[in-house]
């Protein structure tokens, strides 16, 4: 299938887990991929191995989000490294577990900064590029089930991704007239690094799966397949919903 034609993605945190899979779904369906991490090792050179292998251009670009300075740099950075940008897939996220009343000023900036400030910077660059370029841009942000249900001891985490989902339907409303559209992909428990401690822990992880009525973590792919439709022009008439991939988990009801 090639949906993506002559289009380029930048997927933020692709060095590994869902941003990794994303950036080889986009590839698979056609697209040319730019890769970001806060550094360029093995990961990124495997990746960019395997794209090329399916006949698209890759390059990696190193950029810490958590700096607003860097994330709008890194969308410039991309339009100039193959000429153009289409899509991008705010992906790059991290959590800390603690409780409220020991959370420390540390962590919560990493958190919002991370998730929500240089997620924020990043659009405004897009979009500043696409209203000069006069390209129809489409914004997938990776929210989380988190951004609608509560998580205790994730507290900075549950406000960044409430916030990108303030985000999302603000910005799909002042972006329509550009004809940007902008959604969220909302993962529920995915098998992936940020999950290493819940997947080592069985009597954790049984807990989790009797919340989940798939009764089974989230494949890394089950959310790329998402990231990819609404990328494309498949989602044309999609612009400020959040997409959630969660096995069902957010609105669950177990029967007595
Ligand atoms: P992961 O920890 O495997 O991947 C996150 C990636 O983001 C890593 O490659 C990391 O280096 C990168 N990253 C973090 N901070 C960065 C920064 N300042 N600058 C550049 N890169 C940075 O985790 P996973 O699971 O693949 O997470 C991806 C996204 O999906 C995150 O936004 C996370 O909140 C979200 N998510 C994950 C779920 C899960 O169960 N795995 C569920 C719901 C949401
Ligand atoms: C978190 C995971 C968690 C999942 C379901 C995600 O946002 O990053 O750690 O397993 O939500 O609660």
């Amino acid at each position: 299938m090639n949906r993506f034609e002559n289009k380029v993605a930048l997927i933020t945190g692709s060095s590994q887990g869902i941003g990794a899979a994303c950036a080889l779904r986009l590839a698979k369906d056609g697209c040319d991929i730019i890769l970001n991490g806060h550094k360029f090792d093995e990961r990124g050179e495997k990746l960019i191995a395997e794209i090329e292998g399916m006949g698209r251009k890759a390059a990696f670009l190193v950029a810490d989000l958590s700096k607003a300075k860097e994330a709008i740099k890194l969308v410039t950075d991309a339009v100039d490294t193959f000429s153009r940008l289409d899509i991008l897939v705010n992906n790059a996220g991290v959590e800390k577990n603690a409780n409220f009343w020991e959370v420390t000023e540390e962590d919560y900036d990493l958190v919002m900064d991370t998730n929500l400030k240089g997620v924020f910077f990043g659009i405004q660059s897009f979009v500043n590029y696409c209203r000069k370029n006069k390209v129809e841009g489409a914004v997938i942000n990776m929210s989380s089930v988190h951004e609608e249900i509560v998580f205790p001891h994730f507290a900075a985490y549950c406000a960044s991704k409430g916030g990108l989902r303030m985000l999302t339907r603000n910005l799909a409303t002042e972006l329509a007239p550009f004809n940007i559209r902008i959604n969220n992909v909302a993962p529920g428990a995915v098998s992936t690094p940020i999950n290493q401690d819940l997947l080592e822990d069985k009597a954790q992880l049984k807990k989790v799966l009797q919340n989940i009525p798939l009764r089974r973590m989230g494949k890394v792919e089950d959310v790329a397949g998402v990231v990819a439709f609404l990328a494309s022009d498949d989602a044309a008439y999609v612009t400020g919903s959040t997409y959630f991939v969660d096995g069902g988990l957010t609105y669950h009801y177990e029967e007595q």
